[in-house]
């Protein structure tokens, strides 16, 4: 992948490939990237609306990337699924009988139906032993392989051994399962590397445990989201009441850009921290996972490995979100809490959990707010690109990765 330092301070010449009308969005969005941090400033309006930009970060960013789906203890169990759409892509996240995990297309092998439609009573997660297609009935085993196929005699050289669900590329990486539909596409070891062997490998969240997730259908542009995720600066206002008491914003910092992730440290109130290091306890409602140390016991941490997975980490807790657009102006979210397995073993551990899903909750209601209503906010003819402040890094950040992502498709 090039680097920011490659990207031209102007577009690159628009392309066959790049239609006029995207290309003084992708422009203007260059444009603000190329801006140094005291200069910076919010993306253009039509990116957080534009149905054609929406179709190019579809292509460009949702079929190209590792996309994250799911914890693997979301699906501990052999025949334990998850169904997932990714831009329009739809998918099942499935534990095969040899407890190998798989990717499959949901797409039947026969017509075309979507195996588990949304709206019509199919959960969206569960467990099965054979997944089967409503519509003639035909039936996949776990692996994908058609197994089932009534009435099918008279159907010249059909051979049912020769069917089965497509299965995507997918790889599990710190105990997450990512898809991607690329075929080229680096490994997560090589993509991440920097990211895990600096930060996030600290919290062994594959042996943590998935406790809690909530889907949450969201009117505003998955960006939106993402960028009051990756900034702390809302706390001030947003969080005046749940998080600054704790984590003050104006003593985030943010991690020098790297083109595959961003990392921001929220230290904890000085008088929390002062106590934390004079006793060594981290004083958590849960354990803390195991090979912290002091430092970490002294600070949150906010993560974004591109193009949008998203860790909100403490000692003793993982908060991360699942962000998937579905329209220009509309997105998808799981939010969820993974906790150090062990955990639940403490004493008095559902009242606690009950307690610190409840907070989850909470912050992420005004999150809810703010991002509906700056969603309003953008359509308007009132909005301007409005100034960032250094607390608002990483959505400089994200900027020079859609950058990128714009400069290579339009090269
Ligand atoms: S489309 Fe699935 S069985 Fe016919
Ligand atoms: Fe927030």
């Amino acid at each position: 992948m090039s680097t920011i330092a490659e990207l031209p301070a102007s577009p690159a010449a628009p392309s066959s490939s790049c239609p006029s009308s995207l290309d003084e969005l992708f422009a203007a969005v260059i444009a603000a990237s190329v801006k140094p941090r005291e200069q910076s400033e919010s993306l253009p309006a039509a990116s957080y609306f534009d149905p054609d930009f929406l179709r190019f970060e579809k292509e460009e960013i949702f079929h190209k990337e590792w996309i994250s789906l799911c914890h693997i203890s979301q699906i501990p169990r052999a025949g334990d699924f998850i169904r997932v759409d990714v831009a329009e892509e739809p998918m099942i996240v499935v534990r095969s009988k040899d407890m190998s995990i798989k990717v499959l297309s949901r797409t039947c092998r026969h017509r075309g139906m979507d195996l588990m439609p949304t709206g019509f009573g199919h959960p969206d997660e569960g467990n099965q032993r054979v997944i089967l297609c409503p519509y003639h009935l035909w039936s996949y085993d776990l692996d994908g392989q058609l197994v089932g196929a009534a009435e099918m005699q008279e159907a010249e050289d059909f051979d049912r051994t020769e069917v089965c669900l497509h299965n995507f590329r997918s790889e599990i990486w710190e105990g997450f399962v990512f898809v991607t539909l690329s075929e080229d596409i680096a490994p997560l070891a090589e993509k991440y590397a920097t990211l895990k062997d600096r930060f996030v490998g600290r919290w062994d969240m594959a042996a943590g445990e998935l406790v809690w997730s909530a889907h949450w259908e969201c009117d505003f542009n998955w960006k939106i989201l993402l960028e009051n995720f990756m900034e702390a600066y809302h706390h001030l206002g947003a969080h005046m009441k749940t998080l600054e008491p704790f984590l003050p914003a104006k003593g985030c910092s943010t991690e020098p850009y790297d083109p595959e992730y961003s990392c921001m440290h929220l230290p904890l109130k000085e008088s929390m921290a002062r106590e934390i290091r004079a006793s060594g306890d981290a004083n958590t409602p849960f354990p803390v996972f195991p090979g912290l140390d002091i430092d970490d016991y002294c600070k949150w941490w906010v993560f974004l490995g591109n193009p949008n997975f998203l860790l909100f980490s403490a000692p003793d807790r993982v908060y991360w979100y699942r962000l998937l657009p579905t329209g220009p102006e509309t997105c998808t979210l799981m939010t969820t809490m993974i906790i150090p397995r062990g955990a639940s073993e403490i004493p008095d551990y559902e009242k606690i959990l009950e307690k610190e899903i409840q907070a989850g909750i909470d912050f992420h209601m005004e999150d809810m707010e703010v991002c509906a209503a700056t969603q309003r906010g953008v359509k308007s003819r009132g909005y301007k690109p409005g100034r960032l402040s250094h607390l608002e890094q990483p959505i400089w950040h994200f900027q020079k990765y859609l950058a990128e992502v714009i400069r290579k498709a339009c090269a």
